[in-house]
């Protein structure tokens, strides 16, 4: 039975990540697979509390004895630059070397897109965005600061290894799901060495997987393209920071943040999912948060631990909720965060 750690965080994290854990319950009880599934406490309460945000300890046990972590959101006006959050967030991601961030892009009704004249048969594609590398992994620095002369320099890592490693999880995924064209985008034309490794490497890889298609664009093509023509990708892999920008555009002509989910993997360790929002401040605790991004990254948890089955049903739960305006008022509907769980679980109990 899979070991799940599930930190609901902070703010409606805590709220989103009920309503997740609820329909993962109602999916047990109705043939899908037995979780085990333990509540960790960590989060802004915790921090203040005692000062700890994660500890070596325990990065060492999620490490040892799960196989998932499901995480609602981090964040909270009363901690100074929200340390616990990037201390759990950025441990996770770098010390677990979780270096598939992964996230969906599919449209679930019309009316949820503002690209006029696109259905749900435009839009869904993949994107694979590098998660452990590029110009997010802080190395620089500033010289005569807050002078007239100051300079800021940030560097854009890419190891062969780690571009490697996230062009060859694309393709797979495209093979193992029938996909026939696998786009990597870049800026080669003005960053000549990581876009030259980039274009090298995913070459190299693409001769591996013959019978996928393979293309080559700029990442600002790119952007301009997903807005004209969404329908032409089917999966996307790019570098750390323009696999952020895209997944963000991505979410938007999707339905926004109240239904973008995401994982953050290490094929064969422990996994980490998250819904893209954030713990939204200004609306926690008052039964409003969108909880269908929540249960949309179980869905792709569950796939992960190879219940492929099950995730269909939760995702298949939250489409026909969708359908029929069972939502929270940010997608039009009437229903508060508790309804609209309890809405999915009632589609699971007749799935
Ligand atoms: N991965 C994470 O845990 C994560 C991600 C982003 C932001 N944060 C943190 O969250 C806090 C708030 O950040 P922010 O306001 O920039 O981003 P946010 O995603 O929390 O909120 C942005 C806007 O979207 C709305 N929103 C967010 N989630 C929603 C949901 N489920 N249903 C309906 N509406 C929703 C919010 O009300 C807000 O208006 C900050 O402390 C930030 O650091 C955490």
């Amino acid at each position: 039975m899979a070991r799940i750690a599930v930190i609901p965080g902070d703010g409606v994290g805590k709220e989103v990540t009920r309503e997740a854990v609820k329909a993962l319950r109602a999916l047990e009880a109705h043939g899908g697979p037995a979780l085990d599934i333990v509540e960790w406490p960590h989060g802004a309460d915790r921090y203040l509390e005692t000062g700890q945000s994660i500890t070596d300890a325990e990065f060492a046990d999620l490490e040892s004895n799960y196989q998932a972590i499901l995480l609602g959101a981090l964040g909270d006006p009363r901690v100074p630059g929200n340390e616990h959050a990037r201390q759990i967030l950025l441990g996770m991601r770098f010390r677990l070397d979780l270096y598939i961030n992964f996230r969906p892009v599919r449209l679930y009704h019309e009316r949820l897109t503002p690209l006029k004249g696109k259905t749900e048969r435009d839009i869904d594609f993949v994107i694979f965005r590098e998660n452990t590398e590029g110009v997010y992994v802080g190395m620089g620095g500033t010289f005569k600061q807050g002078t007239p002369d100051e300079v800021a320099i940030q560097e854009d890592v890419n190891t062969r290894t780690g571009v490697e490693r996230i062009i060859r999880a694309a393709f797979d995924h495209a093979k193992a799901n029938g996909l026939e064209r696998v786009t990597m985008s870049d800026k080669a034309n003005a960053m000549e060495s990581a876009g030259g490794l980039w274009r090298r490497v995913f070459k190299q890889v693409s001769a591996e997987y013959p019978e996928i298609q393979t293309e080559a664009l700029y990442v600002d093509m790119l952007a301009m393209d997903l807005v004209r023509r969404p329908e032409r990708y089917q999966v996307i892999v790019a570098g750390n920071l323009f696999g952020d920008i895209l997944s963000d555009l991505g979410a938007g002509i999707a339905g926004g943040l109240g239904l973008t989910a995401s994982a953050n993997i290490h094929p064969g360790r422990v996994s980490m999912f998250e819904p893209v929002h954030g713990s939204a401040p200004d609306i926690a605790g008052q039964d409003r948060a969108n909880p269908f991004a929540a249960v949309l990254t179980s869905a792709l948890m569950l796939r992960h631990l190879g219940h492929r089955e099950a995730g269909d049903r939760l995702e298949n739960a939250v489409r026909a909720c969708i359908l029929a305006g069972e939502t929270t008022a940010e997608l039009g509907g009437t229903l508060g965060t508790a309804a609209a769980g309890d809405a999915i679980v009632a589609r699971l109990e007749n799935s």
